[in-house]
């Protein structure tokens, strides 16, 4: 090869290169890293964008050069000469492919082994998914017996997540954590989180559950420990709380408000009925406000009002919600339902 061609062809790979590394640099594809484990997917990523953009500059320039260097001339119809195989060649575009795959292959188990490994005293969430709501339950240290639907979790702490789904596969996803989990009935999956960066990030369902699929959709906020510690204390249910905030305590940690629209609790859901219009929907069923109210959260196929499908409300809050729970949750109903006549 001439010097003028070595230097064409250098060239044409510094200008591919220089674009593709742009490209993946100056593009924020990802959004920002907030999690232990998201950090080491990103060197995975980052070695596989690395071996891509060699490889694509190698090809990339090689193409360029041959169509600049080997057009035909317009009243050239002789045949091109007959060349078949070149078997140094054929072992070396099989042979580093290979070696390339196995890097990956070798970062990616570390990188899987090391966010398999939860530490030695984690914290324990227990993630329940259901159509169409994500509960949050706290197995231990200071938050202990908490149920929340927004997940909270203070900052620089192991946290082991078991998930489980009543009724059908959904799949649990923060992107900032760069993890996805399905949830599968009758089984129960895990996923290890250390938070980095304090902030409030999307929780979304990421596997089609149903109709309220695109709602399933709730918030982790990551914060301060002492925060955390301050924000469990003031959940444990407080000595002499009045039925209304039992009640409204009840409808929160339930996720009632993520399928309706109550306007005393400041609900916007739009996936099950209008909870203002209660004494309205009572009658239309032709029942007491009281017992329809209960009977709507316990057996909810029941009597389905005009215009939602049957189906979609969970069936088992009659068993989920512990008794005293259910009762204030069904009064702080009526209440708000006489309210809002
Ligand atoms: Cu749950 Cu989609």
């Amino acid at each position: 090869m001439r010097r003028g061609s070595v230097f064409q062809l250098l060239l044409l790979g510094l200008l591919f290169g220089a674009g593709a590394a742009a490209v993946a640099i100056f593009i924020p594809w990802l959004p920002p890293v907030a999690s232990k484990e998201r950090h080491r997917i990103d060197i995975v990523f980052w070695v596989a964008t690395v071996i891509c953009i060699g490889i694509f500059t190698i090809v990339a320039s090689a193409i360029a050069y041959s169509v600049l260097k080997f057009r035909r001339a317009p009243d050239d119809d002789s045949d091109g000469p007959p060349i078949h195989g070149h078997t140094g060649l054929e072992i070396l575009w099989t042979a580093i492919p290979a070696v390339l795959v196995t890097v990956i292959a070798v970062v990616s188990s570390i990188v899987l082994v090391k966010n398999g490994r939860a530490g030695r005293d984690p914290l324990r969430v227990e993630v329940t998914a259901q159509q169409f709501l994500w509960s949050f339950k706290y197995q231990n240290k200071e938050a202990e017996g908490v149920t929340s639907p927004i997940l909270y979790l203070p900052r620089d702490e192991s946290v082991k997540l078991t998930l489980i789904a009543v009724d059908v596969i959904h799949s649990f996803w923060v992107p900032e954590f760069g993890q996805k989990q399905d949830a599968v009935p009758g089984t129960t999956q895990h996923l290890v989180i250390t938070p980095t960066k304090d902030g409030t990030y999307p929780v979304i369902c990421t596997e089609l559950c149903g109709l309220g699929h695109a709602t399933m959709r709730t918030h982790v906020v990551v914060m301060e420990p002492r925060d955390f510690a301050a924000w469990a204390r003031k959940q444990k249910p407080p000595a002499g709380a009045s039925p209304a905030q039992a009640g409204q305590a009840a409808f929160q940690s339930n996720g009632c408000g993520s399928c309706h629209t109550l306007a005393a609790a400041g609900a916007k859901g739009k996936v099950g009925p209008d909870l203002d219009t209660l004494a309205e929907e009572a009658q239309r069923a032709g029942k007491p406000l009281e017992e329809f109210v209960r009977e709507s959260i316990v057996d909810p196929n029941a009597y389905v009002e005009k215009g939602y499908p049957k189906g979609v409300m969970p069936q088992d809050f009659g068993t989920s919600i512990p008794k005293p729970q259910l009762d204030a949750l069904v009064g702080y109903l009526v209440q708000s339902a006489k309210g809002a006549k």
